[in-house]
Parts: structure tokens; sequence; C-alpha cells
């Protein structure tokens, strides 16, 4: 009499608790995470994945909503020891892949990464993750975000990353990379990316092919940059950051035309000669310094250049007016 209510109940129970039968996840994408968690060797962030559950619950990973395939991995601020396991690659549906704040993260940039074509956000940054920066990247057509930034990233930047054309965002700043910024990324083709190439090792003068392009921020700091960098302005620009500082730049920047939208402009520590030009007293700059460089002249009196204080101006040729002391 009772046995039919009892079986029904016990089909509910299993219903509930056995994985196999209300699971979202997609078991290839389940069993490339675990083979993941073993490559890293069982570490603490990742022990809600355990195979008895849903993979789409587990902790550093999302699945689509409709397929339930895993389009995210981001894994920041663990104790991840080891290198970026090759299993990233059967991931096929990732769009955000994500490595942050991970210290003891070493090796290369996983090859495997290259399988997945759907990424649109990849994130290895803050790591010890050292070797180049490989051109399979330029492949990865759907890239809207790449941050490389705060490795050991060493070689040359390759040129073809400019095939990127739906890039909104390129850092590959502190890192250890040497060589000339490609001419390439004066051909950005679609989307303009705004640029973070600052704290590297690059030599050579600035491509003349960077003025072409429109950047809404361009931050080539801290590198061996020589040469004219003039053409990156323009009354046409949209530009509104551009940080040149800390590099052997020379250039009359007397000469020079600033796009109205410039809003934080850093030169110091370069060589340039010439005088402010008077124009700049138009601009609205959040942030400027002109410091350590060759200029000579009035500091031109108006627009923001009087609210800031001399550490702006200071160690130039001759550069009087205030904020300094009143020329003679
Ligand atoms: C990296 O590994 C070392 C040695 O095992 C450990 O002491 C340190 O806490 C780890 N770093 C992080 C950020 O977890
Ligand atoms: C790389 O590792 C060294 C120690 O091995 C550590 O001092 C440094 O902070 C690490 N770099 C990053 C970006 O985590
Ligand atoms: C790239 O993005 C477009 C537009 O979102 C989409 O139609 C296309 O399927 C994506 N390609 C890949 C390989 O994900
Ligand atoms: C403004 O931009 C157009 C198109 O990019 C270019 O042909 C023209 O020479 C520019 N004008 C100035 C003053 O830079
Ligand atoms: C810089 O350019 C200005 C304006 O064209 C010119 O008058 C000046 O002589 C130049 N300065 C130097 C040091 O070449
Ligand atoms: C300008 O740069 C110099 C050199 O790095 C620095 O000492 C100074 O504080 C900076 N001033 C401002 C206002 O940013």
């Amino acid at each position: 009499m009772h046995a039919p209510i009892s079986l029904s109940l016990i089909i509910f129970m299993t219903t509930l608790l056995s994985p196999s039968l209300s699971e979202r996840c997609n078991p290839n994408d389940k069993k490339a995470l675990l083979n993941i968690k073993k490559a890293l060797n069982n570490p603490y962030i990742l022990s809600s994945w355990n195979p008895d559950y849903d993979c789409c619950g587990w902790y550093c990973v999302d699945c689509d909503s409709t397929t339930n395939r895993i389009n995210s991995l981001t894994i920041f601020a663990g104790d991840l020891p080891g290198q970026i396991p090759a299993a990233v690659g059967d991931l096929p549906y990732l769009e955000t892949l994500m490595f942050h704040k991970l210290t003891n993260l070493t090796g290369p940039i996983q090859p495997s990464i290259a399988n997945l074509k759907h990424l649109k956000s990849l994130d290895i940054s803050w790591t010890n993750i050292s070797g180049s920066v490989p051109d399979f990247i330029s492949q990865l057509s759907n890239l809207t975000f790449l941050d490389l930034s705060f490795n050991s990233l060493s070689g040359s930047i390759p040129s073809s990353l400019s095939k990127l054309q739906n890039l909104d965002a390129l850092h590959l700043d502190r890192n250890k990379l040497t060589g000339p910024i490609p001419d390439s990324f004066g051909k950005f083709k679609g989307q303009v990316p705004d640029l973070y190439l600052s704290h590297n090792q690059l030599s050579g003068k600035i491509p003349d092919s960077l003025g072409n392009m429109d950047f809404n921020a361009i931050d080539l700091s801290r590198n061996k940059l020589e040469g004219d960098a003039s053409f990156l302005f323009g009354s046409n620009k949209t530009t509104f950051k551009v940080d040149l500082s800390r590099n052997m730049l020379e250039f009359n920047l007397s000469k020079v035309v600033f796009p109205k939208s410039l809003s934080s402009l850093d030169l110091n520590h370069n060589k340039l000669f010439g005088s402010i030009p008077e124009k700049m007293t138009s601009l609205s700059l959040q942030l400027f310094n002109v410091s350590y460089n060759r200029l000579c002249g009035k500091i031109p009196v108006g627009g923001s250049l009087q609210s800031f204080d001399y550490s702006t101006y200071f160690h130039n040729r001759c550069l009087c007016g205030a904020p300094l002391e009143s020329c003679k």
C-alpha cells in the first residue's frame, strides 16, 4: 500500500541529491576543470571543485545560461604554484580567462590558449609568468581586452597584435619587453585600443605610423624611446591621456598642437626643447608634468597652467614665470 509512495519519494530524493540527473555542467568541461585542478596540485582556492557537484556551481567559473558551457574562468589572489595548465585549452567556450595576482604562477603563457577562439577577455596579470608574448594571441580575433601587465615577459612585442580589430585595451606594461614598438601599432583597423606599454625596456624611435591613430589613452612611460613624439598629438584627435615620461624623447614642444580633449599629459624626464605653447592655456588639464626637460621661456598665463605647483615645471633649462620665479 505504501510502497508506491516510498518509491516515488526515493526517486524524488535521488533526483535532488544525485548530480547526474540535474547537473547542468557539460561533462567535457567538468573533466577539463578537474584536470586543471589536478595540474595545480589541488590548491585551496579550488576546493569547491568537487566532482560530486555541478561544475556550474563551482567557484571561479561561470556557465553560459543557455548552452551550460563554461564561459569564464577567473582565478585571483590565491596560492597557485606552478604553470598555467594545458587543460585550459580544453574549455573551448571560454570568453573570459583571468589569472590575476598569483605570485607563484610561473612558466610561459600556455600555448593551448590558442584554442580558445571565443575569448573576449584575456587577463594574466601580476603573476610571475615569463617567456615571450606569443604570436598566436593575434588569432584570438574576438578579444576586446588583453592584459598581460605586471609579469616577467621578455622579448619583443609581436607586430601581429594589430590584427585584433575589436581590442579596446592592450596592457603590456610592467614587463621586461625589449626592441621597438611595432610599426603595425599605427595600423590598427577597427577599434583603436588604449595602449599601455610603460615600464619595459622598449627602445628606438616611436614609429611615425602611430601618428595616424587616434588613441584615447597612450602610456609609453619608463622605456628607452628616443626621437620625436610630437606626431602623437594634433588638433584633430580625441586623446585624453598621454604619458611619455622617463624616456629619451627629443622634440620642440613649441610646435606641438594639442587636442582639446587632453586632460592628462606627462612628459617629465625627456629631452624636450623649445617652450610651452600659448595655446596650452585653452586645455583643461587635470595632470600636467614637463619637469626634467630642456624647456625655456615664459610659462603662458591662463587655463589650468598655474593650477600646478613648481614641480610640474622644475629642472628645465630656463622656464620662468608662475608658478616658477618671474622672468628676468
Ligand atoms: C608562494 O609560495 C611560497 C612558498 O611555498 C609561499 O610561502 C607563499 O605564501 C606563496 N605566495 C602566495 C601569494 O600565496
Ligand atoms: C615574483 O616572485 C617574486 C619572488 O619569487 C616576488 O617577489 C614577486 O613579487 C613576484 N612578482 C609578482 C608580480 O607577483
Ligand atoms: C565573435 O563575436 C561575434 C560577435 O559577437 C560573434 O558573432 C562570433 O560568433 C564570435 N566568434 C567567436 C569565434 O566566438
Ligand atoms: C585631420 O584628420 C584628417 C583625417 O584623419 C586628416 O586628413 C587631416 O589632415 C587632419 N587635419 C589636421 C589639421 O591634422
Ligand atoms: C622651436 O619651434 C619654434 C616655433 O617653430 C621656433 O621658433 C624655435 O626656434 C624652435 N626652437 C628650437 C630650439 O629649435
Ligand atoms: C612631476 O614629475 C617629477 C619627476 O617625476 C616629480 O618629482 C614631480 O613631483 C611631479 N610633479 C607633479 C605636479 O606631478
